[in-house]
């Protein structure tokens, strides 16, 4: 497959576009500046911002599958960079006709009912103190999600470390997920990848956690 991987330099995103390439797909890294991982016969960096939708087009086309782990860097103050986007990256799928899609927000934000007692009654609540202002707009983000008609999956992990894959992971749709304390981001990575192959997880929310 041909793939375009958003938020390529981040913590998940390299993560994504080593397991890809690994895994024989080619790649496009989407980044806003120099792209400093590895060079690939099967890797082409395309420079957009999500926050500029111009910029997006040409970066994807071409593209079977969406994969973005793109997010702020200052969680604790208010951001559009997912709900704007979500948006940015959706019409520009349209306009270069991408239906796939598969994107990151974050577990606290499950509705109640995909939650936990323990998270929805005390974890989450102190989260929510701290970063609330990016989980307020992955909120906004994952209600734009809903409203388009593209093929969508969107992960909820909790808290992301580094460390090699352990190759499992659990995850729950609509649902509550027991003791989700942490994800690491290879293996939020390989989920992401997997979700590409697994239609049954078109259009859903799917809590994740090692
Ligand atoms: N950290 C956690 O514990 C945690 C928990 C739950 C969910 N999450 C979510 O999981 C995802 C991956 O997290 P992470 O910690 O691996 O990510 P990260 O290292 O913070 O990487 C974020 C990526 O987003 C890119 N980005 C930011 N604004 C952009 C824009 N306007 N246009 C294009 N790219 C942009 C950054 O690019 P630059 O290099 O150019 O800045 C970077 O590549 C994020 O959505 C995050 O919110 C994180």
């Amino acid at each position: 497959m041909q793939l375009a991987v958003l938020g390529a330099t981040g913590g998940t995103g390299t993560l994504v576009v080593e397991q890809a390439l690994a895994e024989g797909h080619s790649v496009t890294a989407v980044v806003r500046r120099d792209w400093t991982g590895p060079r690939h016969r099967r890797l082409r960096v395309a420079v957009a911002d999500a926050l500029d939708p111009g910029s997006l087009p040409p970066a994807l086309a071409g593209t079977d599958v969406v994969l973005s782990a793109l997010g702020s860097a200052q969680a604790r103050r208010p951001t559009r960079v997912y709900s704007a986007g979500a948006t940015a990256i959706l019409t520009a799928m349209r306009e270069v006709g991408i239906r796939r899609l598969v994107a990151v927000t974050a577990l606290p934000i499950a509705p109640a009912a995909g939650q936990d007692l323990l998270h929805r009654r005390l974890v989450h609540p102190l989260l929510h103190r701290f970063f609330g202002g990016a989980y307020e707009d992955m909120r906004r983000m994952e209600a734009v999600l809903l409203d388009s008609d593209s093929d969508w999956t969107v992960f909820r992990p909790p808290y992301l470390r580094n460390g090699p894959a352990t190759g499992t992971w659990r995850f729950a749709v609509d649902a509550p997920l027991p003791r989700a304390w942490t994800l690491r981001r290879a293996d939020l990575a390989a989920a992401m990848l997997a979700a590409t192959r697994d239609d049954r997880l078109v259009r859903r929310s799917v809590n994740l956690a090692a």
